[in-house]
């Protein structure tokens, strides 16, 4: 059995004052959580706060970003030892809006989950169709591109540590959730192609998560499928209520 992974994705929301509001809030209401794994994203400068909040506590940190050399001259870039250091257990890499905006590709995600796992520490690998692609039937074709490309070089035990988010782009922050059947569709597809590039007992033991306008209503039908192996959310994970209730509703 895979154990769920929720993970909130904070994106560029929450001065630090403001995460270790909701970190505190989370921290309390979710202390009886004992069978989800619960990750919070916040941006780096938000990191050495809610780190002191939830330290002992079931709540993980992740960051949302890293590069892939450990020190040097890379202005305004943040590396795993750093990350490391203050507590971070998951890096995710790239999500598609660091695609979209600031020019991540294959070749990159790649460089920066193998820097990730080199350290000890749990890559999300985010992976997904945008709209277009989905309406010309090209969503399975994305799909293998980025998980081929994306896992390039990384081996079987090194790939039973990541976690791939499934996040098709056309969800993202839209409202527009994939329904648990078109979800279900792509995970298995994706189970599919781990299964191919390692093995049967690899491919069953990586656990994908589902991310894209997942809300307290409609994380419970998503999580009913047998490939969801958690979500990762954005808009909803920015909210008190909202985070708790998805949690809860992942079970
Ligand atoms: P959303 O974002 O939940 O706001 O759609 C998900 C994500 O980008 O990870």
């Amino acid at each position: 059995m895979r154990r769920k992974i929720i993970a909130g994705n904070w994106k560029m929301n929450k001065t630090a004052k403001e995460a270790v509001d909701l970190v505190a809030g989370l921290k309390n209401q979710l202390k009886n959580i004992q069978d989800v794994d619960i990750v919070v994203c916040p941006p780096f400068t938000a990191l050495t706060e809610v780190v002191k909040v939830i330290q002992g506590t079931n709540i993980q940190l992740g960051a949302q970003n890293t590069y892939w050399e450990d020190a040097g001259a890379f202005t305004g870039e943040v590396s795993c030892v750093m990350l490391k250091e203050l507590g971070c257990a998951y890096i995710i890499v790239g999500h598609s809006e660091r695609r979209q905006y600031f020019g991540e590709t294959n070749e990159t995600v790649n460089k920066k989950a193998k820097a990730v796992l080199s350290h000890k520490l749990t890559p999300i690998i985010c992976i997904g169709e945008r709209l277009e692609e989905r309406e010309q039937n090209k969503t399975f074709e994305v799909l293998k591109d980025h998980i081929e490309n994306g896992l390039k070089g990384i081996t079987g035990e090194e790939a039973k540590k990541i976690i791939i988010a499934y996040e098709p782009v056309w969800a993202i922050g839209t409202g527009k959730t994939a329904t648990p059947q078109q979800a279900q569709e792509a995970h298995s597809f994706i189970r599919g192609l781990l299964k191919e590039l390692y093995d049967k007992e690899t491919s069953e033991v990586i656990r994908i998560q589902y991310g894209g306008s997942v809300k307290p209503d409609n994380i419970s039908e998503l999580m009913a499928q047998p490939d969801l192996d958690g979500a990762l959310v954005g808009g909803a994970s920015l909210k008190l209520d909202s985070f708790v209730k998805i949690v809860e509703g992942s079970k």
